[in-house]
């Protein structure tokens, strides 16, 4: 539906056109000013990292960052982290409304039809060093997806749209399991649809064909809390890099691996791996104020992993939750006095009091306590920004699918030129 004015701003350039410049109200959150109008008077914008820039309009995620707010289709994330499931949220998030009893069953028993890879992909592994990053196989593997589902690649057609959505969900853990126990050398475990998808995701982890494997409930529970709080979190980098890549038209497993590419920075989804290698790197409390202060010094690159936030400028509301989660499964594991997470319970004390951080709005992200949970919960390092793609992979499609609901351009940013000017080649 065509967006309707509110009012305008009218800028007026020196020396130039005053240009009339309609602005739009969404439901919640920031005014928009429409700034097409500028391209006719020979002018762009200019915003690098887009930190006021609206790139899209999207009904699927709102957040708040002053106030902490994290909203999926106007439910908050609390609320959904305590009453809901990760497939229940992916509904939600696909379909704009929670699913009815029946709609729930059909969606998950239609994930669990497509948690199967083809056999072919599993030579595919192989082409791969044994210790090649997961997350460098991740990106590999999902990419070749398309080079096995061509009946699902006409991105105009709903129903080609709505197969690779739920082979996309369901095959996810999946290929993330698979990268785990390439990289370990132990045998491939198929999925089993007897186990929910959390369940399904550690039984393929850490399950093994000589032996019963018995699922922790509790482990479970963390774990489908930690899928569903990366579920969607509206048009951060990797989401935008899924956006961009639809707009061409490319089909939607590239355009998740394209994601999953954004994902896998530090200042990104890198940044659970980055958290433990940081506490490694700090390995003992006597050294935090070292640390701490190197993130102040601005001639230092250093910054604190897990802490701060384009958006949040209050408590990520995810970590909070995660936060509670974390305590949960250190008390089962009876876990209390690992010194790697000791030193993260210290850091945060030191960050949350220090003028530098308080001043700067830094707190700790979703990214600083998963960080903490997947190490006590014995996934390795390596595997945890792959558990991040897991999770947003339905935030991605949503978006690459809200986007083909509707006419959209090929994103096409400009730039500020300041190269050189035209001249001659030299004879
Ligand atoms: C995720 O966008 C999303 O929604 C992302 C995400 C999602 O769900 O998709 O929420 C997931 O990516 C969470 C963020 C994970 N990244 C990290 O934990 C890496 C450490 N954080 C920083 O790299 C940084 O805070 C960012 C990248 C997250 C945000 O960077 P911004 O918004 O571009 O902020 P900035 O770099 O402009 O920093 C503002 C100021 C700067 O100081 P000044 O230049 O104003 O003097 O704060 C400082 C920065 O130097 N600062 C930090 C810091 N983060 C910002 N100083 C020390 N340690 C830090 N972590």
């Amino acid at each position: 539906m065509p967006l309707k004015p509110s009012k305008k701003a009218v800028l007026s350039i020196e020396d130039g056109p005053t240009v009339d410049l309609p602005i739009y109200s969404g439901t919640l959150g920031q005014d928009v000013i429409d700034v097409s109008p500028l391209a006719k008077n020979n002018h762009f914008t200019f915003d690098p990292g887009f930190v006021a820039t609206a790139a899209c309009e999207s009904a699927i995620t709102f957040i708040d960052g002053g106030k902490g707010v994290l909203l999926h289709r106007g439910y908050p994330i609390e609320q959904l982290a305590e009453h809901s499931s990760y497939l229940e949220t992916c509904f939600l998030l696909l379909n704009g409304e929670l699913p009815n009893k029946a709609q729930k069953q059909t969606f998950e028993a239609t994930v669990h039809r497509h948690t199967m890879v083809h056999e072919q992909l599993r030579t595919f592994f192989t082409g791969f060093r044994r210790d090649a990053h997961p997350m460098a196989i991740l990106c590999g593997v999902v990419g070749a997806l398309s080079a096995f589902y061509h009946d699902s690649l006409e991105v105009s057609d709903e129903e080609h749209r709505e197969i690779a959505a739920f082979r996309l969900i369901a095959k996810m853990p999946t290929l993330a399991a698979m990268s785990y126990k390439y990289s370990i050398g132990q045998p491939f475990m198929y999925p089993r649809n007897d186990l929910n998808y959390a369940e399904n995701f550690l039984y393929m982890m850490f399950g093994n064909p000589c032996e019963e494997f018995k699922v922790s409930k509790v482990l479970s529970t963390a774990m489908d809390k930690i899928f569903l709080l990366h579920a969607d979190h509206e048009q951060n980098a990797s989401t935008s890099a899924v956006r961009l890549t639809g707009s061409s038209g490319a089909n939607p497993f590239a355009c998740i691996a394209a994601g999953i590419a954004a994902l896998w920075g530090p200042s990104h989804g890198g940044a659970n791996e980055a958290v433990l290698k940081m506490l490694e790197e700090i390995g003992d409390e006597s050294r935090i104020d070292e640390f701490v202060d190197r993130a102040k010094d601005k001639n230092d690159p250093f910054r604190l992993m897990g802490f701060g936030h384009r958006v949040y400028k209050n408590f990520d509301p995810r970590a909070k939750v995660m936060k509670e989660t974390a305590d949960e499964v250190l008390k089962e594991l009876g876990i209390s006095n690992d010194p790697l997470l000791k030193i993260a319970k210290r850091l945060e004390t030191i960050a949350l009091e220090d003028a530098y951080f308080v001043e700067k709005k830094l707190y700790p992200n979703v990214d600083f306590y998963s960080g903490i949970i997947l190490k006590a919960m014995g996934i390795p390092t390596s595997m945890f920004t792959v558990i991040f793609a897991v999770g947003r992979t339905v935030g991605w499609i949503a978006h690459w699918n809200e986007m083909h609901s509707a006419p959209f351009k090929i994103g096409r940013p400009r730039q500020l030129y300041t190269g050189h000017t035209a001249r001659d080649y030299p004879h």
